[in-house]
């Protein structure tokens, strides 16, 4: 029998409560499919940090390494603050692993009502490509006053960089400041991504999300490199750029009928949770960071302070991130399974997930799932 070796971060908050729930059904796919999972669990988060003062050690790196994949439910924690929970664990492993595409499907779901009207017959079946390594995202900048300098070192799986700005103010007031950059290359195997999973959709248009009428340096060149992609390898395809304000205008107005819409990471994180919205819910948003080494799946959610040890998490997203996960490690029936057995659930009578105005604890709605995948 195979069996794959998986690692699990389950994180802060209502991450545990998720990612239990999302193992559950694995387990339960696996037993009925003739595989099986060995997990391993890493205890990284707040505890973690509050203990040893850093997000992960330098060994999670290398440890990691050897794993299938990583299934993550979300970091973040208020004893800590905003910030280092976030950029030492999930963004410090999304860099090191070079998982350039951050896959974030934005789908509805029968039986779960949206707050924007669908035209009739119509489904949310549109998929976020949101670049992961890149943007405003990189980490480079710094505050002062008056006069300083600011190194810039980054490492990514493309190229290192190392630099530094010179800041001089008169009068000397004080400032912070974030460099984003997109590099060509980094700009180029997201759209390539994105354009081949259109083709694979049968789509005839891809959307790229940008704001290069206000920031010319980075979206001017952002939308460059990706017209210059699409018109050397994908001719076939229609490429139609959309400035960020107007992609949340118009998808509120109408979400259905988006297919593939290719981000910059900072716009593409916020449109995801846009979309997460108008499809339901944001315990239903599941995501995938994909690189060509270790992949981390993920709800697109974090950890939810206000509503953890309540029960009213949803696990949906993190099962749903689990299934992107099985099919990643190459177990596609069992994946298309535990979205079935998801769709089967909300579509039935049975008691809904709390988010969703129903009755049914975070445990409730992994055991209602579980149930349906046994009856499929
Ligand atoms: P959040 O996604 O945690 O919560 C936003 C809202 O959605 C809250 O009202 C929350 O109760 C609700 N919500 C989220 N997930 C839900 C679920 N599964 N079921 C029902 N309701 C759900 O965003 P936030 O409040 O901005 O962030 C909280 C912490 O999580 C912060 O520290 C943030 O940095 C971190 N965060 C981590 C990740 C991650 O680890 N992948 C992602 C986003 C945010
Ligand atoms: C997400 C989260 C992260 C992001 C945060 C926690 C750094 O919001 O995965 O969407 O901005 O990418
Ligand atoms: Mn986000």
């Amino acid at each position: 029998m195979t069996i794959l070796d998986v690692a699990t971060i389950p994180g802060d908050g209502i991450g545990p409560e998720v990612t239990a729930e999302a193992v559950k059904v694995v387990d339960t796919a696996a037993e009925k499919f003739g595989f099986a999972v060995k997990w391993t669990e890493f205890p990284f988060g707040a505890g973690y940090y509050l203990k040893h003062g850093r997000g992960l050690p330098e060994s999670a790196f290398r440890d990691l390494a050897d794993f299938k994949a990583l299934l993550l439910g979300a970091v973040g924690d208020p004893r800590v603050g905003p910030g280092p929970l976030e950029r030492e664990i999930l963004l410090a492993l999304r860099f090191h692993f070079d998982q350039y595409v951050n896959l974030r499907p934005a789908l509805s779901f029968p039986g779960v009502p949206t707050p924007a009207p669908f035209p009739p017959g119509e489904a949310l079946n549109a998929v976020i490509v949101r670049e992961n390594t890149e943007d405003l995202y990189m980490g480079l900048g710094g505050s002062g006053e008056g006069s300083f300098r600011i190194e810039l070192v980054a490492d990514r799986g493309l190229y290192s960089l190392k630099g530094a700005v010179d800041l001089h103010f008169s009068p000397p007031v004080a400032a912070g400041f974030s460099i984003g950059l997109m590099s060509r290359p980094g700009i180029e195997r997201i759209a390539g991504y994105a354009f081949a999973l259109a083709r694979r959709r049968g789509e005839k248009t891809v959307h790229a999300v940008s704001k290069a009428n206000a920031v010319p340096h980075l979206y001017g060149f952002w939308d460059q490199c990706v017209r210059e992609t699409a018109a050397r390898d994908y001719p076939d395809l229609e490429l139609k750029f959309v400035n960020v304000d107007a992609v949340c205008y118009l998808m509120a107005r109408r979400p259905p009928g988006w297919g593939v819409v290719l981000c910059p990471n900072l716009f593409g994180d916020i449109v995801s949770d846009l979309m997460s919205a108008l499809a339901g819910g944001i315990g239903l948003a599941a995501a995938g960071n994909i690189g060509e080494g270790l992949s981390m799946f993920e709800p697109v959610h974090g950890s939810a302070p206000d509503i953890a040890g309540t029960g009213g998490a949803n696990p949906l997203a993190a099962i749903l991130s689990a299934g992107m996960m099985l099919e990643h490690i190459g177990e596609k029936e069992a994946s298309a399974a535990v979205e079935n057995a998801v769709r089967a659930y909300l579509a039935s009578d049975g008691g809904k997930p709390i988010e969703l105005g129903g009755d049914a604890v975070t445990a409730r709605v992994g055991d209602a799932v579980r149930r349906a995948l046994l009856r499929s």
